[in-house]
């Protein structure tokens, strides 16, 4: 029984190493970089080996070069007259001979990769494809002869040796190939590409075509879709204090007080990695209605202290003041999105693609001002009311975007309906705004008992900047102060 269970356990083991060792096995591809001899690893490139690839998937595969069809050998055609001319593409692969890498063509439903080297050709059922993943990676076939010293982008059979091509020659009779597909042994003074020709037969050639990846240089993440029924938040939100404030009114008049809140918290947004999409590069970011947002870096979780203002604007009466406490939630999110990736490169061109990720973002939400009952500053009672007190507050003019590290935002805390802003438009420094057809009795708080509230003391709120003038005026100039502050 004991000896039974041992058995079926490492038996699960050993299903688990070689499980292990396939997915681990090296398929990357590695590309010549002007960095050093360290190649690169590809992002967008992949040896396939053939036992993986399912026809019936749309997966893209290098082609190398075509094959001439002569008429009926085609049969896909029924009508060979409306036929044009029929070529077969000649796909990119390698192949283990003699205990290393050797590039060579798999021809177009033909299920073997023929190679050579050393003048042994040989065709090999277990081999590998080059495939293209979802179609991004740029490549290339550029000119190769023996004074092209390090040709940047090169794509690599193995570790040094290179995938390479030999164009065939119109003056060849007959000549079915376009190219030969095969190996450039080495990039130093006296390589030769070695390919087999389409006799089966080994030749070499001193000049020809390698295989080039061109690496885009930025990303553009373009017609962003945020999914937003989908949201999710990853941590529970964390309520929290921003800054606490008393505005006061020691003028002549009733007045629009405004208070500019300054609040520092950590934001951080990541949108994903992803296979194909190389990390660490430049990317801007545009949602669909045409907004952008700041650059990131891709692959990078993107983390900075924001600085931002909200403006909190309350009308008292003179001799009156009200305590605000400003609120919010900090939130750690991930919402799905689709896009458009746009690859931009060296030299202008570029290639775009759909992709669908998620962006996980930590921020502040939910910031509202909450007002406490407004009380007289000669006894610190509790102004009466003999209307109802508000519930609510207008909601905040602007909203938290992530589109710029500084913003402003705010509400007007009225007491009480005042009429429309215009009215108070025209004012000077002074905060003084044209008297309102009401008095005092008209004020609210918010129980209406004359508390005496004691304590009260000048409240010197580091996080917010007083501001006597009118809210139209005052935003602006409150940016402009903020900006030097910060
Ligand atoms: C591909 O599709 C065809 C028909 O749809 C099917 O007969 C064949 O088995 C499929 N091949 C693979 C490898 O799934
Ligand atoms: C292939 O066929 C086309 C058209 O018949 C011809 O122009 C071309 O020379 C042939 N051979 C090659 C290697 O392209
Ligand atoms: C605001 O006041 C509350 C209670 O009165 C206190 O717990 C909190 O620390 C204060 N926050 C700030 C930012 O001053
Ligand atoms: C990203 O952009 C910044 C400024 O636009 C530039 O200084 C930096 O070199 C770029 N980084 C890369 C990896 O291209
Ligand atoms: C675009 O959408 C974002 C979020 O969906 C929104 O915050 C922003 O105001 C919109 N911009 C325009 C110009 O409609
Ligand atoms: C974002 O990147 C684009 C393209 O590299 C650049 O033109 C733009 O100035 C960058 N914007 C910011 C805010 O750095
Ligand atoms: C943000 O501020 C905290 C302390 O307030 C500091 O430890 C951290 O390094 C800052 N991060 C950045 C990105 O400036
Ligand atoms: C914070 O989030 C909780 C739960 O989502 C919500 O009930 C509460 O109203 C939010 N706080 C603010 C200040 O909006
Ligand atoms: C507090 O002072 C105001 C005027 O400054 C007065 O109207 C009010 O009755 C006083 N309240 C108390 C409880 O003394
Ligand atoms: C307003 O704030 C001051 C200073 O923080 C405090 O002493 C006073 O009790 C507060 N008043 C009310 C009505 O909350």
């Amino acid at each position: 029984m004991l000896r039974q269970k041992d058995c079926h356990v490492a038996l699960v083991l050993l299903g688990c190493v070689i499980f292990l060792s396939m997915t681990t096995a090296d398929n990357s591809v590695h590309i010549l970089s002007k960095y050093a001899h360290q190649p690169l690893t590809s992002t967008t490139l992949r040896w396939l080996p053939v036992a993986h690839y399912n026809p019936n998937e749309s997966k893209q595969i290098v082609i190398g070069g075509f094959e001439n069809v002569s008429d009926g050998e085609d049969e896909t055609y029924a009508n060979q007259a409306e036929k044009p001319e029929a070529r077969r593409p000649l796909y990119v692969c390698r192949a283990m001979h003699s205990s290393v890498w050797v590039a060579g063509t798999q021809k177009d439903k033909e299920k073997v990769c023929t190679v050579t080297i050393h003048g042994v050709v040989q065709s090999y059922e277990k081999y590998e494809l080059l495939e293209n993943i979802d179609g991004a990676a740029r490549t290339a076939w550029d000119h190769w002869d023996r004074f092209v010293q390090s040709p940047l982008g090169a794509v690599c059979v193995d570790k040094t040796w290179l995938v390479a091509r030999h164009m065939v020659s119109k003056n060849e009779k007959d000549p079915r190939y376009t190219h030969y597909i095969g190996t450039l042994s080495s990039t130093e003074n006296f390589g030769t590409i070695v390919y087999v020709n389409e006799n089966g037969k080994e030749e070499s050639a001193k000049a020809g075509e390698l295989l080039v990846e061109t690496e885009p240089i930025r990303y553009e993440l373009s017609a962003v879709k945020l999914t937003w029924p989908k949201q999710r938040d990853i941590k529970p939100r964390i309520s929290r204090i921003l800054s606490n404030v008393t505005i006061t009114n020691h003028g002549m008049e009733p007045s629009d007080l405004a208070e500019a809140c300054t609040y520092t918290y950590k934001y951080a947004i990541y949108w994903g990695r992803r296979h194909a999409i190389l990390n660490g590069l430049n990317t801007t970011i545009t949602l669909a209605n045409g907004t952008s947002l700041p650059n990131i870096t891709w692959g990078m979780r993107d983390e900075k202290n924001r600085t931002e203002a909200y403006n909190v604007v309350v009308f008292l009466e003179p001799g009156t003041g009200v305590n605000v406490t400003l609120k919010a939630n900090y939130t750690d999110m991930e919402v799905p999105y689709t896009a458009t990736l746009i690859s931009h490169y060296e030299d202008g061109a570029t290639m775009s693609r759909p992709i669908s990720g998620t962006r996980q973002e930590e921020t502040l939400l939910d910031i509202v001002p909450e007002f406490g009952p407004v009380y007289f500053l000669s006894n610190y009672s509790v102004v009466p009311t003999t209307v109802p007190p508000p519930t609510t507050t207008e909601p905040p003019t602007t909203t938290v975007t992530p589109t710029t590290t500084m913003q402003s935002q705010e509400t007007t805390h009225r007491p009480r309906q005042m009429g429309n802003a215009a009215d108070t438009a025209d004012h000077d420094e002074n905060m003084i705004v044209p008297p309102k057809k009401m008095d005092a009795s008209n004020m609210q708080n918010d129980d209406g008992g004359p508390l005496s509230l004691k304590n009260k003391g000048d409240y010197s709120g580091v996080a917010c900047a007083k501001s006597s003038l009118l809210t139209l005026v005052a935003s602006p100039l409150l940016l402009l102060i903020l900006h030097r502050i910060t």
